[in-house]
């Protein structure tokens, strides 16, 4: 299928990893083991089930061990804030390190540089996936939880125009809201549904992941086809029950696979100094959860 050839694992292999909790469902290992053949580096990428109290000792146990870097996912994002030695300006402003790197420093030692490459991935989708021009536009943002806080404040930090925040727990979009008066005052943001039509609507709860789910915004508050475009977070399944309604509404949609496989590149730049073959470990990423 590709030219991808990985080396045997043998004493010189060099390796990173996912720490979650859980993390069995974890993609990453399928989309950054693509990435790393496709460079033949003699690295692997692996995936540990790591509780929230152990994170610091297995941070300081892959850095002991010769891990290249890590990744973090649920719910060692904001955790990892305080456990590495060196914030990149992204962990600085956006609050939450996914990436690490171990870098030798002048004095010999190993430090760990926390990086964040989530946000980056989000505007990197919207604008390659979705084809939305984010300066001026108009947005609907459903969601206030870890993810979509950093949407809020990257999409402000782009430059919308109008930012609309709807959440189940009213006082985090209010928090939110305030954060982005102060960073980003040219934003008008405001909280609840827009009264016209937006270019964009995200969505970044987690609700569409189980086939039951409700939609995740109140249908009788606002019609899908006051929206341009509509991107769901949530990639597994393909097509969710908003993006299914987004179709049928004329709706222009993608699914945050762009998004997981941006980050992970991304983070594979920040490991091997190379550029990371996207295609390929978007491609991976599609065989892996969609099987195709
Ligand atoms: P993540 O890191 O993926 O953002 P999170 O921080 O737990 O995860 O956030 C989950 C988001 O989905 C939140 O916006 C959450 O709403 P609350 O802030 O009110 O908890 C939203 N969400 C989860 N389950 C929901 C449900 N059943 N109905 C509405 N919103 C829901």
């Amino acid at each position: 299928m590709s030219e991808s050839f990985s080396p045997a694992i043998n004493a010189s292999t060099r390796y990173c990893a996912v720490l979650g909790h859980p993390i069995k469902h974890s993609a990453s290992p399928a989309m950054q083991n693509a990435g790393l053949a496709a460079l033949g580096l003699n690295w692997r990428y692996l995936a540990f089930d790591v509780a929230p109290q152990d994170l610091r000792e297995a941070i300081a146990g892959a850095r002991r061990m010769g891990f290249v870097g890590l990744n973090l996912t649920v719910p060692h994002k904001l955790l990892a804030v305080e456990m590495v030695d060196v914030r990149d300006d992204s962990a600085k402003t956006w609050g939450a390190v996914n990436t690490i790197r171990f870098e030798r420093s002048g004095d010999g030692s190993l430090r760990a540089h926390g990086y964040n490459t989530d946000a980056e991935a989000i505007t990197r989708s919207l604008r390659e996936d979705l084809g939305v021009v984010l300066p001026g536009a108009k947005v609907l943002l459903l969601g206030a939880g870890g993810a979509g806080r950093v949407a809020a404040l990257k999409l402000a930090a782009e430059g919308v125009g109008e930012l609309y925040l709807v959440n189940r727990t009213e006082a985090k979009v209010t928090a939110v809201a305030e954060e982005i008066r102060t960073r980003s005052p040219g934003v008008k943001v405001s909280t609840g549904y827009p009264k016209a039509g937006v270019d964009l609507v995200v969505n970044a709860t987690s609700l569409g992941l189980q086939a039951a789910d409700a939609l995740p915004f109140a249908a009788e508050r606002f019609d899908l086809a006051q929206a341009r475009a509509v991107y769901d977070m949530v990639y597994r399944p393909a097509e969710t029950a908003l993006l299914h309604a987004a179709k049928a509404a004329g709706c222009r949609t993608a699914n945050g696979l762009g998004m997981l496989s941006y980050q992970g590149a991304r983070a594979l730049e920040i490991w091997t100094g190379q550029d990371a073959p996207v295609e390929i470990m978007r491609r991976a990423l599609q065989s892996h959860i969609y099987g195709l």
